[in-house]
Formats: structure tokens, sequence, C-alpha cells
């Protein structure tokens, strides 16, 4: 692994208590970047910033609810006292709760398009503040906003996180447009099936509402009849595209949502 491919990256990662905003995290600090870790789970991210300190990273905590206009300006603030600048963020943290169509309620789709689209912006706004205050700097700044290949496709038990995903995908594009007279660049990726807290969340999930009837049957279906190379991913299999979106060597791209899914959506 090159230690120095992130250095000089100052990155502040939400949603960054466990599954792939943690390992995001410490895949850019064993690659010179100093991050710090949102998340409403603060003992969980304090846990892996020490992990990463352990490691002989450099890395800082914070709580932050991403739908929260005071949380997220508080985030930024500790990044730039942690650090001295931030430039780079990874937009990470979202939720899932499925239910078919006829059953879908006002909360759900609030909820999940609060963190999920809401939170993203959010965030956004108040890192994208700092940034211009900062001025411009030689690479540009970076923006990385997880998306989903539901940002491209929909499935029926899970309409509203489909509809939260394609608004992260406009949100991309749009800002892309709107942030380039900053030299700050706007990107993305997006997972398909990774074995996360999430997936086993929604496992569960999908057989209480009756999508499939034992645990473990939908990622092993998906894989077999939907990912072209027929198994589910990790964490793992995601971190090197977050990694390359963050590096020097993305310096010209923007406006872009990168799949790393195995196969399932072609475009
Ligand atoms: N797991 C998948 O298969 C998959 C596929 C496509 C996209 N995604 C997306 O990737 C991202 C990470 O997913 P994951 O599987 O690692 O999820 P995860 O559930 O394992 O972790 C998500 C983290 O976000 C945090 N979080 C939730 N609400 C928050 C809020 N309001 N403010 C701050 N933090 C909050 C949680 O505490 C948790 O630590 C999410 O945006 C998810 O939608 C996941």
């Amino acid at each position: 692994m090159d230690t120095t491919r992130l250095s000089g990256k100052h990155v502040l990662i939400t949603g960054a208590a466990q599954g792939m905003g943690a390992a995001v995290g410490k895949h850019y600090a064993a690659q010179g970047a100093k991050v710090c870790l949102g998340d409403i789970n603060v003992d969980g991210v304090a846990q892996v910033a020490e992990e990463i300190r352990s490691a002989g990273g450099e890395a800082t905590h914070v709580r932050l609810d991403v739908t929260d206009q005071q949380d997220a300006r508080d985030a930024v603030a500790h990044t730039v006292e942690a650090f001295g600048s931030i430039n780079v963020l990874l937009n990470n943290a979202g939720i899932n709760k499925p239910l078919f169509f006829a059953d879908i309620t006002r909360e759900n789709y609030e909820r999940i398009n609060d963190v999920n689209a809401w939170g993203k912006l959010n965030v956004m706004q108040a890192v994208v503040a700092q940034m211009v205050a900062q001025g411009r700097q030689d690479h540009p700044y970076k923006i990385i906003n997880v998306g989903s290949i539901l940002s491209r496709d929909a499935f029926d038990d899970v309409i509203v996180y489909s509809m939260s995903q394609h608004a992260v995908l406009g949100l991309i594009k749009g800002s892309a447009k709107a942030l380039i007279e900053h030299n700050i660049t706007v990107n993305g990726y997006a997972p398909g099936v990774v074995r996360t807290e999430m997936w086993e969340q929604l496992d569960r999930d999908l057989v209480e509402i009756g999508k499939f009837s034992t645990p473990g049957e939908s990622m092993d279906s998906i894989a077999q009849n939907m990912i072209l190379m027929q198994r589910y991913s990790y964490p793992e299999d995601i971190v090197g595209t977050a990694s390359f979106l963050a590096s020097p060597e993305s310096d010209y791209m923007t406006g872009q949502l990168l799949m790393i899914d195995g196969g399932m959506v072609l475009h």
C-alpha cells in the first residue's frame, strides 16, 4: 500500500462508526490522510478513531447527526481545529427501511430522505462554506457522496430509499455545476450489496415484510440472480474506489457516480 497516496488530505467522514464509513476511514488513514470520523454513534466513532491511532494513523472523532445544521457546522469546526483545514468530505451516512408501496408512510419517507438526501446537502453546505473561506488550493477540494445502485435503478420493496438515492445523484450533478467555480469537485460511488450492519438489518426486515422467507436468503438470491460476479461484496471491495476519488488521480473528474456493484447496473 502507498502510505503517502492521501497525505495532505484532511477528511471529514460521516456515518463512520461502522460498515463502509469505518472501513474507508481506516483505509484513508493508512494512506496518510488525517480523518475526522462523525456519527450519531459517538462511542462507535471514538473506537474506530482509537483503532486508527493505534495503527499509527491520525484520527479524531465527533458526534454528528447529519440532519442537524449546527452539528454539521460543529463537525467542520472540529475537523479544522484538529487538522488546520478540510479538503475532502466523504458523505457516507445513510439509512434504509424497506416497505412495500401500499405500506409506505410519511414518516418512513421523511426519515429516509432526511438522512440520505438532506443530510448530505446539509453537511456539504457546512463543508463548502469552510472550503470557500480557505480559498483556492493547487488540487481541487473534493466532495464524495455515497450513492447506491438504487441511484440508477429501483426495487419494489425499497422505493423510498431508491428515491433518496436518486436525489443523491441529482445532488452530485447539480452541485458539481454549482461548485466548480470554487475549485470543488463533486463525485460519488455507488455500492451494490455490501455485507455490513445495514444489510444484516435489511435482511431481517425483508423477512419480516415477507419478501424473503429465511435469513440470509436476500443476499444470496441477489448475488445469484442479479450480480454478474455472482457474489455480494464487503467494505474491502469498496475502499479502493473511495481512495481514488479522494486522491489527486481523480482531479480531472466532477459530477460522476461510479458503480461498484460487481456488475448490477450497467450504466
Ligand atoms: N450496505 C449496502 O449494501 C449499501 C449499498 C449501497 C449503498 N449503501 C450506502 O452506503 C452508506 C454506508 O452504508 P453501510 O452499509 O456501511 O451502513 P451502516 O448501517 O453499516 O453504517 C451507517 C452509519 O451511519 C450512521 N448514521 C445513521 N444515521 C445517521 C445520522 N443521522 N447522522 C450521522 N450518522 C448516521 C450509523 O450510526 C452508522 O454508523 C450508506 O449511505 C448506505 O445507504 C450501502
